[in-house]
């Protein structure tokens, strides 16, 4: 038997115990990314029910196979010392036992791949399951579907109310969604949700563990049909899991599941451009009949800096309609989309779902770290915000815009306004560490 040396035997010591932290630091007790506990809706729960009986088959192999071995060790290994000529009698070659040790793993393989093509099959079907929702004054039998669109670094969810054929169609040709939303998609509880994944730019994958599996999105193409479901409120986490880049660590999203009512007032106050009071409200009148006229107050300072520096990326609606178009964004972003900030403030977390708007704690709108975010965006997340060549002057994600205390200061304070603010429930649930 081979001896190791005191010091050697340390070190094996030592790689086992590091080994076995490491092995321990993958478990977690309620993680926000855990695919075993709080799964909501048949598509996880099928998931996971399925992986259990995979998992118990392999256990099974696993000690067959361990047992055989140990068997072996013990009953057939040299006793005491060896001497020449103290082989076990050889044999060589046995038919039987080598027509079953293929035809078992093939069996157990076959049975398993047709429960896996069971479970594709089911995850890959879908429900009609149209829900009414009132829209603009108009009561709309819409069957829930969501586009989902990754992009360097954010996720982006469009809601087409009216009755659009949305699979098969390609991200540049869908006609402009009735809401817009980045972050945070919000769904009413109870419902399938279908969802329609593509991508702007890279490959991305979009995957919210508590409620399904994961989804590649892939530019130019749309997902093949991809459902969520939860059954209780609440926030469920998720990040985008194809390596996409610098930021792609910073790519993360929640799903806030609301009853049905919530969700039709979320609904319902989406559908708004920003509330401004008369005054203001004149004022970018003024501004988009081309007047020039100073500004009066913070708000329209605010509005003014967005006008000027903002827009020519991020839409407000009730703002800067006029300014903003699609093609003018595809001039300065590469993924030729940045989040659409009318209803900001309705939101909990920004940068890629890495900052909380409000202290999940005290509830207090975090106008501190806003302020930080609009100062320099790349400290706050890594954007590489450089124009792509000497001749590609687009960018990736938020640049420093340069702007300067009194800017961010009114910026901040627009922003606050551009709720409504969401529940306490979500901002407690909601919270990003
Ligand atoms: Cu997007 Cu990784």
């Amino acid at each position: 038997m081979t001896r190791f040396s005191p010091s050697t035997r340390r070190a094996l010591r030592f790689g086992a115990v590091v080994l076995g932290l490491v092995f321990l630091s993958a478990c977690a007790g309620d993680a926000e990314l855990d695919t075993r506990s709080n799964l909501q809706g048949p598509e996880a729960q099928d998931i996971e029910s399925f992986l259990r009986w995979v998992l118990w088959i392999a256990y099974a192999v696993f000690f067959a196979v361990l047992g055989v071995t140990l068997y072996a060790w013990k009953n057939f290994r040299v006793k005491g010392e060896y001497e020449e000529g103290d082989w076990p009698e050889q044999i060589h070659g046995n038919n039987t036992l080598e027509y079953a040790w293929t035809a078992a793993p093939a069996l157990l393989l076959a049975v398993i791949g047709v429960f896996t093509i069971g479970l594709h099959n089911s995850l890959n079907s879908s429900d009609s399951n149209p829900i009414n929702v009132v829209v603009g004054g108009e009561t709309v039998n819409w069957e829930p579907e969501i586009v989902v669109v990754g992009q360097q670094w954010w996720w982006e969810y469009q809601y087409h109310f009216g009755d659009v054929e949305l699979s098969a169609q390609r991200i540049e040709t869908l006609p402009t969604a009735d809401l817009t939303t980045a972050t945070q998609m919000v769904i009413p509880v109870g419902q399938e949700i279908e969802l329609e994944i593509t991508s702007r730019d890279v490959i991305h994958s979009h995957w919210i563990p508590s409620l399904n599996g994961k989804r590649d999105a892939v530019p130019g193409r749309q997902s093949a049909p991809w459902k969520i479901q939860a059954d209780e409120p609440g926030v469920y986490f998720g990040q985008c899991t194809e390596f996409c880049g610098l930021s792609h660590s910073r790519m993360r999203m929640q799903v806030i599941a609301l009853p049905m009512e919530e969700f039709q007032d979320w609904v319902t106050a989406q559908m708004e451009g920003v509330d401004l009071d008369a005054e203001d409200a004149a004022y970018v009148d003024q501004l988009v009949a081309g007047e020039v006229v100073p500004p009066a107050n913070s708000t329209q300072r605010a509005i003014d800096t967005f006008r000027t520096k903002c827009s020519s990326c991020h839409l407000m609606e009730g703002i800067a309609d006029d300014l903003w178009s699609a093609e003018r964004v595809a001039e300065q972003l590469v993924a030729g989309a940045a989040p659409n900030l009318t209803h900001f403030g309705s939101r909990t977390t920004y940068a890629g779902g890495i900052v909380n708007l409000y202290d999940p704690e005290t509830g207090d709108f975090n106008a501190n770290e806003l302020r930080e975010w609009l100062a320099n965006p790349e400290d706050v997340k890594a954007n590489y915000a450089l124009p792509v060549s000497d001749d590609d002057s687009r960018m990736r994600g938020m640049p420093n815009l340069g702007l300067s205390t009194q800017e961010i200061d009114d910026l901040v304070a627009l922003l606050e306004s551009t709720g409504p603010r969401p529940s306490d429930f979500i901002i407690e649930e909601s919270g990003v560490e």
